[in-house]
């Protein structure tokens, strides 16, 4: 189980999470909804080691992972889709799958399993990411998030500006992973994912301590999508 126990950071002297607390599962989906600028990657962000707590701590299975170097995170089992995908643009489809199988030294079967959620990737191994189009940067995004085999994985708005096949491929995936016992922290506007998808729904605002509602709670209570997000 992923463990964050109130949890303070920011950006230098600005603070933007103050006392954030939330677990994950395993075969969980927890869904982040709060609006721009509510902290939601930065939480992702200070789960990655990517940010120093000021307090708090975070754990996974009981080992702290907030005293761990940022580059050894990966190797205890979680992986980061990071928002806006940040791949390595100038290399390969080939080659950012590599370097995602290298992390916890996965290989030809690793692959191939990649490959078969996401065939449209074997089409295009030799292709530079840079020249990929919007869907399949995000699928290769999280094929190479995937190629660790992780036992958590966080995503940062996997959907954001795609169209509906390609949304519905992401969400299909997550779901897969969800069933194969994978704990998920999601990102996620898109109101029908996150009713489709999650099992909890953690409200993030201003930074403070999320509110959790089960999904189907949430589904009972739409006002209070309104409420956080401003959207029906
Ligand atoms: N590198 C940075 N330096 C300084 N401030 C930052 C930095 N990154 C984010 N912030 C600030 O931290 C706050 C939270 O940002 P964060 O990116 O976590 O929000 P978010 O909930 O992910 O928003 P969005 O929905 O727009 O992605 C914002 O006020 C933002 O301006
Ligand atoms: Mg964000």
């Amino acid at each position: 189980m992923l463990e964050v126990s109130n949890i303070e950071t920011g950006y230098g002297d600005v603070q933007v999470l103050y006392g954030v607390s939330l677990s994950v599962k395993p075969g969980e989906v927890l869904c982040l909804l709060g609006r721009n600028g509510a902290g939601k990657t930065t939480l992702l962000k200070s789960i990655m080691g990517l940010l120093p707590l000021k307090s708090g701590s975070i754990s996974f299975n009981g080992k702290a992972l907030h005293t761990e170097p940022a580059h050894l995170i990966a190797k205890h089992g979680i992986a980061y889709v990071p928002q806006g995908r940040r791949l390595f643009s100038e290399l390969t489809v080939a080659q950012n799958i590599e370097i995602g199988l290298m992390v916890q030294g996965r290989g030809h079967q690793t692959r191939e399993r990649v490959l078969e959620l996401f065939p449209r990737l074997r089409e295009r191994m030799k292709q530079r990411a840079e020249t990929l189009s919007g869907g399949e940067q995000q699928m290769l995004a999280m094929a190479r998030a995937l190629s660790t085999e992780p036992r958590v994985l966080l995503l940062d708005e996997p959907t954001e500006g795609l169209q509906p096949s390609m949304v519905a491929l992401i969400d299909e995936v997550t779901l897969k992973m969800k069933n194969e016992g994978v704990a998920i922290v999601l990102v996620e506007h898109q109101l029908d994912t996150v009713l489709t998808i999650a099992d909890r729904v953690a409200f993030i605002e201003n930074g403070r301590n999320p509110e959790t509602v089960t999904t189907s709670d949430l589904a009972l209570t739409p006002n209070k999508v309104m409420q956080y997000l401003g959207v029906s």
